[in-house]
């Protein structure tokens, strides 16, 4: 079966994680520092504030930007839940504005209508690893005096006009193991501002900064030394990943036929997370077609968040058309770096042929 996606791990990681059960510490010390600076300067931010995962990143960059009870943050309900979850965790509410059919990325044109006088902030989320439309949005959030938090876990090294992703709002990263980059479990805030990130390392770490006293409520968001070695070493193959996941997308794009292929903005860079195709009519069937040629498929995401039943719960009754069908059209394809010619080929031929 060739896999959705899959961790690409080498001797490298396996040395340097070798290398850190030697030294005896194994929490938040050189290798994570390390990490932080080198992750932020890829990102060509001043600082990076490593966590436990995407989630906490997330978590910590609300709850940095001192959103709490009564705020509201503009979101967009086509993502992993964790995305919302990080306002609610505040005690703030996540309000979902629909998307953009093409990038699946915040519609940023009805993002302003969305606004209140409790608006504290925008999280848009670069789905896919497509970046969303960053000029309108940091336009539209300079105008109204909001934050902008970007959810960057599925978008490592994606630019708008070559400035990367992470680095227009808070930035907030995943390596979980299948993203881009991974370090099992793992996450990153990426920000230029000094007392934002002095925040945010206080929240990772019970708010201290001095150990045993305690200046503000915090948390155990903290990365360990073993994740920070293995993503040292990832960070390095970052680029080479990128290149080989964007050109199995242009090979996929320039030959399947019959179904919508995804699109690049002028002036993006798509990184490919996910190649995420749309088919209007039988999409449960090619994967089903698919899984019997060996080729595996994922459906990201079957239900907006808003139509979930955790959020039902909540009271959402928000009817977001766009967002819903997409939810029922798309089909994420293998397009990771460790596919072959011959698996390509086979996904080609796959969606090509014998299915509708
Ligand atoms: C868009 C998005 N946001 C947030 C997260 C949460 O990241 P993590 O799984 O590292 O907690 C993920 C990862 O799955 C994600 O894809």
């Amino acid at each position: 079966m060739i896999p959705i996606s899959i961790p690409l791990l080498g001797d490298e990681e396996k040395q340097a994680v070798l290398e850190v059960l030697d030294t005896g510490q194994l929490v938040q010390g050189a290798r994570v520092a390390a990490f932080e600076e080198a992750f932020a300067s890829f990102c060509g931010v001043r600082h990076g504030v490593a966590t436990s995962s995407g989630t906490s990143a997330l978590q910590a960059a609300v709850l940095a930007q001192g959103i709490g009870p009564g705020d509201e943050v503009i979101t967009s309900p086509f993502t992993f839940i964790a995305s919302a979850n990080a306002v609610l965790f505040a005690g703030a509410k996540p309000v979902f504005v629909d998307i953009d059919e093409r990038t699946y990325n915040l519609d940023a044109n009805l993002t302003e209508a969305a606004i209140t006088p409790r608006t504290r902030a925008i999280l848009p989320i670069h789905l896919f690893g497509h970046p969303c439309d960053m000029a309108a949005i940091m336009d539209i959030a300079a105008r109204h005096g909001l934050a902008v938090i970007e959810d960057a876990c599925q978008a490592h090294g994606a630019t708008v006009n070559a400035r990367k992703v992470g680095s227009f709002g808070v930035g907030c990263f995943s390596f979980y193991a299948t993203k881009n980059c991974t370090t099992a479990e793992g996450g990153l805030i990426t920000t230029d501002d000094d007392e934002l990130a002095d925040r945010a390392r206080l929240i990772r770490n019970h708010g201290q900064r001095q150990r045993y006293y305690h200046e503000a409520i915090g948390y155990n968001f903290r990365m360990t030394e073993l994740q920070a070695a293995i993503g040292l070493v990832q960070l390095g193959k970052l680029e080479r990943f990128t290149a080989a996941r964007r050109a199995n997308a242009e090979y996929l794009s320039q030959r399947l036929e019959g179904v919508i292929v995804p699109h690049e903005a002028p002036g993006c860079r798509h990184v490919y997370h996910q190649y995420t195709i749309r088919v209007p009519h039988g999409r449960d069937e090619l994967a089903t077609h698919l899984r019997e040629r060996g080729i595996a498929t994922g459906v990201y995401y079957p239900l907006p968040v808003h139509k979930q039943v955790a959020y039902q719960r909540l009271g959402y009754t928000d009817h977001l058309p766009v967002a819903e069908k997409v939810c029922r059209e798309v089909l994420s394809l293998p397009v990771h770096p460790a596919l072959t010619h011959e698996d390509l080929d086979n996904i080609v031929k796959g969606v090509n042929t014998g299915w509708s």
